[in-house]
């Protein structure tokens, strides 16, 4: 299989800050690159030099065939962009704002106009289509914004936290607008800080960090590498703490992890839900009172965890190189952000 996005090696510097540190990737024709990784990771700039915006210090990139940095008006004629920030004329409606740009990418203007309605009802902006895009909500300029980047169906498309502040029922339907354009054969690239997300629409991950790839791999793969599934219980009576993590124990070779303030005990395992069965009939058994338990996959933290060694929101808002243990500082201002995203995760 041909790649669509191929990139060797490479390098974007900002004064200090080595923004991309030696960047390989390739995204074979048709299929979906998630690029994953915590804020100032390098995705956008990453995006921002395949899609010609940004000239690398070194290392070469090709798109849909065309060198980025020899022949970059052929590269934006094949390729679609939503950036991380719409992008959309507020004193236009939406639909005058679609049919904009399939004018200026020179459709006619009755293919213009059928290709925004199309796109309004992909993206749940009907209703608001005749309205000023300055009265939208942030989500509904988010959509506008990714409906833009589809006016012209291009055959590469590269969206940068396509779903970051959309609702869950807009991410679902982004995540459906998504499938629909890779069955009809797009092949995209897509950043993201939550692994559902790459794991339900990319077919393989690059996790980066520091602006180097510090992992590649399918979603289970990074998952496999995390460590897989874990239980998590939470008991009511603290003082049975001990007796738990004896049951636990029991289901698995590694620790158990306990957390006394919440009276949350965390265990990798392997099995499934037939496991966590088990595990609830011989806590049970054993009298332990259960607030909540369940059978968790890991989540981006986890990922970032096992791959760093720090956590996601410790590498967030820190530009510079931290030094090991910089990570037990506690969160920094971002750190509500980076739960609520966390949090995000469990949305489907
Ligand atoms: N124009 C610029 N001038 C100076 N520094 C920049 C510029 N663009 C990016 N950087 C720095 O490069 C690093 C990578 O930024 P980038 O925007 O690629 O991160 P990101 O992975 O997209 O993060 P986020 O998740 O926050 O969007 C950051 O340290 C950022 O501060
Ligand atoms: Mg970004």
């Amino acid at each position: 299989m041909q790649d669509a996005i191929l990139a060797e090696g490479l390098v974007k510097t900002f004064g200090d800050v080595r923004a991309l540190d030696g960047v390989d990737l390739n995204v074979p024709t048709g299929t979906v690159l998630g690029l994953l990784g915590p804020n100032g990771a390098g995705k956008t700039t990453t995006v921002r030099v395949l899609t010609t915006l940004l000239t690398p210090d070194s290392g070469r990139a090709f798109v849909a065939g065309h060198d980025v940095l020899k022949h970059p008006n052929r590269v934006r004629q094949s390729i679609g962009l939503s950036g991380q920030f719409a992008a959309v004329d507020e004193y236009l409606t939406g639909r005058e704002n679609l049919q904009m740009v399939g004018e200026l990418y020179q459709m006619s203007g009755r293919a213009a106009k059928s290709r925004a309605v199309e796109l309004l009802e992909w993206f749940n902006l009907a209703e608001a289509a005749d309205r000023p895009t300055k009265t939208y909500s942030g989500g509904m300029r988010r959509r506008l914004d990714l409906a833009a980047a589809l006016v012209v169906r291009p055959p590469v498309m590269f969206m940068d936290e396509p779903t970051t502040g959309l609702d869950p029922r807009n991410r679902l339907a982004l995540w459906d607008v998504i499938q629909k354009l890779v069955e009809d054969g797009t092949t995209l690239l897509l950043t993201t800080q939550y692994l559902e997300e790459a794991d339900h629409l990319a077919h393989d991950i690059i996790v980066v960090d520091h602006g180097k790839v510090i992992a590649r791999g399918t979603a289970d793969q990074l998952k496999a590498q995390t460590g897989g599934e874990r239980v998590e219980v939470v008991v009511q009576d603290r003082d049975l703490i001990p007796t738990a993590v004896e049951v636990l124990r029991g289901f698995s070779r590694e620790d158990v992890a306990v957390d006394k303030h919440t009276r949350r005990l965390t265990i990798p395992v392997q099995g499934g839900a037939k496991l966590l069965a088990e595990v609830i009939r011989e806590l049970d058994a054993r009298g332990i009172e259960i607030d909540d338990i369940g059978l968790r996959r890991p989540t981006l933290d986890d990922v970032f965890i096992s791959l760093t060694g720090h956590h996601a929101e410790a590498a967030m808002g820190s530009d510079d190189e931290d030094g090991p243990g910089s990570g037990e500082d506690g969160p920094g201002p971002d750190a509500g952000e980076a739960q609520t995203a966390a949090a995000g995760k469990d949305v489907r």
